[in-house]
């Protein structure tokens, strides 16, 4: 076997000191977004400047040393990734890498109109939609913007180009939440989607997040369960993934729940994010990140490059610590991590 044979081979896994094999990477397109919501972002931002932002020649390559290492699955998050000018063209990218099974994509919706049928056709596997009330000034209180329709219609272009998988992501925070709860259950049931309920995590730009403010999985089950009746767990496809899965005796689509505050699933976490300035981070709640593009820009080699995200994810912690007393909020906001 010469030189060139072995550097195609799959290097060891990724895997950090506790053991966690790390086969999913979130990527970040962008910091932009266009609503404000309020658990994520402040009104008043200020963006990145365009050229600190990977292009896509650099986050291909970068998703290639990784394929290579045994990371098969890649979502795409923003801020808003919508708003990154082409993004089929980047998803064409990605999914042509050898190893990369699976490319998913993390939306407010708001532009799918328009790019759904392209996004589709340049091989996109699944949508997340991000969306926390069906309600148009509820969503507006949340969003500081008048967007409701133009999310809706997004979902309906979704199902027409033809995502089977839509999965809708709703925040629930107590004091704001609890009047959606049944009419989002009650829309996603009759429009055959798989809803997922997060809790509020301490990610959000204006720094005012507070425990008492956390919604809990618990709390909202049991009002699901009050209204439509007793909700029973599913097998879980991933052992990775973070919702636990219930459904309703009817049989209708399932209904998730993304504890992440009172139920952290830190134990079974394969995945790794890079920001839209090309900052590895081991975790959401990272107070720690390690420069990639400082490497891709300085003609370091790919062996170069992995060894920084080796490294970067050995310090990964074993948990978050949110649900603690002793716990050190990130410097950094959802928009700028990428959800
Ligand atoms: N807590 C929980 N979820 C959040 N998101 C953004 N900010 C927060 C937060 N503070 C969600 C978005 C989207 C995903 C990327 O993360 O609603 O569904
Ligand atoms: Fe993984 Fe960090 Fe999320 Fe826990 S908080 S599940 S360690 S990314």
């Amino acid at each position: 076997m010469n030189q060139d044979q072995k550097s195609n081979l799959p290097m060891a896994p990724i895997v950090d000191s506790h053991g966690r094999v790390h086969r999913s990477l979130r990527i970040s397109v962008t910091d932009r977004c266009n609503i404000r919501c309020f658990y994520c972002m402040p009104e008043n931002v200020k963006f990145l400047p365009q050229d600190s932002i990977l292009n896509f020649e650099e986050i291909h390559r970068v998703v290639q040393i990784l394929a290579r290492q045994g990371v098969s699955r890649v979502r795409l998050t923003g801020g808003e990734p919508l708003v990154r000018s082409e993004l089929w063209n980047l998803v064409e990218l990605v999914k042509s890498v050898p190893g990369i099974n699976e490319v998913a994509l993390t939306t407010n919706g708001i532009l799918l109109s328009d790019q759904a049928k392209k996004l589709k056709s340049s091989g996109l596997d699944r949508i997340n939609v991000s969306l926390d009330s069906i309600d148009p000034e509820k969503f507006k209180e949340i969003t500081r913007r008048d967007a409701l329709d133009k999310v809706l219609a997004g979902i309906d272009a979704a199902v027409q180009a033809g995502f089977d998988n839509i999965r809708i992501n709703a925040v629930s925070v107590k004091g704001i939440s609890e009047t959606e709860v049944i009419p989002l259950v009650s829309w996603a049931q009759q429009q055959n989607l798989h809803l997922r309920f997060i809790e509020f995590m301490p990610l959000d730009g204006d720094q005012a997040w507070q425990n008492q403010q956390v919604f809990t999985g618990a709390r909202l089950r049991s009002i699901i369960e009050a209204k439509f009746g007793t909700l029973t767990p599913v097998r879980r496809g991933h052992a990775s993934q973070p919702a636990t899965d219930f459904q309703l005796s009817d049989g209708s689509a399932p209904i998730g729940f993304i504890d992440s505050v009172t139920e952290p699933f830190c134990q079974t976490c394969d995945r790794m994010r890079i920001t839209a300035e090309g900052k590895l981070r081991n975790c959401l709640f990272s107070t720690q990140e390690w420069d990639l593009k400082d490497l891709i820009r300085s003609n370091a080699s790919d062996a170069q490059i992995e060894e920084r995200i080796r490294l970067g994810i050995q310090h990964k912690k074993l948990g978050h610590g949110s649900d603690s007393g002793r716990f050190v909020r990130p410097e950094r906001a959802m928009y700028q991590i990428g959800g």
